[in-house]
């Protein structure tokens, strides 16, 4: 089966209407436990084992602590995941939530699809908004891949909605569960992973304008090159990653 056809068989199960009001009923907040099927799930945890060489660990005291595999060696190495990240019907179901057009990040942005690893105790990462550097907003999808941990995924609605009250959401993001969010409104974090567990997600950026001031940009690159994914990764492997999409 093609990732395709994975995904839209996926789609077909679902009720897209009522999708949409607890999206908008949730501040643009939607949460589809252990929704991508095997077909899907399978070869993407495949994915993760084959790309671990290429974690590159990062901890930024009171922040954050992990792991992380960056878009340009997904693109070389993942096709599942790349596949999930560019299908057009999952574009379809996200704009449709939105009732914006969306479109996958330009091919120089390390985050646009990327894998984050929680291997060692004390691996986690603090509260924040996905916030957008592009001109347009930017939308978040978190997929669970591995999960044997006590982290939670922990989310407040509501965070700056005047006059309405936060509620918290702590969520454990089993294999093929799906969290999609608009990164400017949903505050999150992931609390600290045990010893001995072990959990991996992975994260779909989508933007509904690409350009982004070029200022922006650089700010941007150094932020993923310090917290997330390296110098090397983001400053050499981004030219080649937008070549190799030209
Ligand atoms: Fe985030």
């Amino acid at each position: 089966m093609t990732v395709a056809d994975a995904v839209a068989r996926a789609l077909d199960g679902l009720d897209i209407a009522s999708a949409r009001t607890t999206y908008w009923d949730q501040n643009e907040f939607l949460s589809l436990e252990r929704w991508l099927p095997p077909a899907l799930v399978e070869p993407m945890v495949a994915e993760v084992e084959r790309v671990r060489p290429a974690i590159n660990r990062n901890f930024i005291p009171r922040h954050k602590k992990g792991g992380s595999v960056s878009f340009y060696t997904l693109l070389e190495q993942a096709p599942t995941i790349v596949g999930l990240y560019r299908a057009p019907a999952f574009i379809e179901f996200l704009s449709a939530l939105t009732g914006r057009s969306l479109q996958p990040c330009p091919p120089g942005d390390p985050h646009s699809c990327a894998l984050y690893y929680y291997t060692e105790p004390g691996d986690h990462i603090g509260f924040h908004f996905d916030t957008s550097y592009y001109k347009g907003a930017r939308y978040t999808v978190l997929v669970g891949l591995v999960e044997r941990s006590s982290s939670r995924l922990v989310c407040q609605l509501y965070k700056s909605v005047p006059g309405r009250a936060v509620e918290e959401r702590a969520l454990t993001t089993h294999p093929g569960t799906v969290v999609f969010f608009n990164g400017d409104k949903l505050w999150h974090s992931i609390t600290p992973l045990g010893e001995n567990e072990e959990r991996v997600s992975l994260t779909l950026e989508y933007v509904t304008d690409p350009a982004m001031h070029p200022v922006k940009r650089f700010v941007s690159n150094m932020k993923d090159a310090i917290a997330y994914f390296g110098f090397r990764r983001v400053f050499l492997d981004s030219r080649k990653a937008t070549r190799a999409t030209q």
